[in-house]
């Protein structure tokens, strides 16, 4: 990994600390995506499939946010240097609750990562750099407050109406729709 500025020859006007740190971001949206992907397919063998549904397309929002910031290096000149993924955790335990408790602690860490990229284009004064966090600061009070809104929903399934709340809330999730965030311009 690089760091000062100009390293990688003057073709990019991107400082190295920032560009790094997006790569190092690209790296973690793309694990989201893995992880939603693995949460999807786990609902999908238990019979939920709304819910299953609800997290294949969480996963491909997760990889447009990759593709946001991919897009963005490569308009500003930046080299993409694309990192290994950890395997997400592949079993999950009943109930549901469990999972969206895990995606709601996920979503908080994946928002302390903005604000710190945040905070370093603010540091190195990279105001366009700075100018695209504010989508993703954005995206993210939405992504927790999904998570968080599920969740309480389903901390209710947990009396002698459960089944059927939990079934209401499958049927809910079936109806996301899938707008995609970026579409090649080509
Ligand atoms: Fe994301
Ligand atoms: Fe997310």
């Amino acid at each position: 990994m690089g760091g000062a500025e100009g390293e990688r020859g003057d073709k990019t006007q991107m400082n190295g600390k920032i560009l790094d740190a997006i790569n190092e971001q690209i790296k973690w949206e793309l694990y989201s995506s893995y992880l939603y992907l693995s949460m999807s397919a786990w609902y999908d063998s238990i019979g939920l499939r709304g819910f299953s549904h609800w997290e294949r397309i969480q996963a491909m929002e997760e990889r447009d946010h990759a593709m946001k910031f991919y897009d963005y290096v490569l308009s500003r000149g930046g080299i993409i240097e694309l990192q290994a993924i950890d395997a997400p955790p592949s079993l999950w335990e009943s109930p549901p609750e469990k999972a969206f408790e895990y995606q709601y602690e996920h979503e908080q860490s994946v928002t302390a990562k903005i604000d710190n990229l945040v905070e370093l284009a603010h540091e190195e004064h990279d105001h366009a750099t700075y100018n695209l966090l504010q989508w993703f600061v954005d995206e993210q009070v939405e992504e927790e407050e999904n998570a968080r809104t599920i969740l309480e929903k389903l901390s209710m399934a947990s009396d002698e109406m459960g089944m059927n709340i939990l079934f209401m809330v499958d049927k809910e999730l079936a109806a996301r729709g899938y707008h995609p965030l970026v579409t090649p311009d080509y």
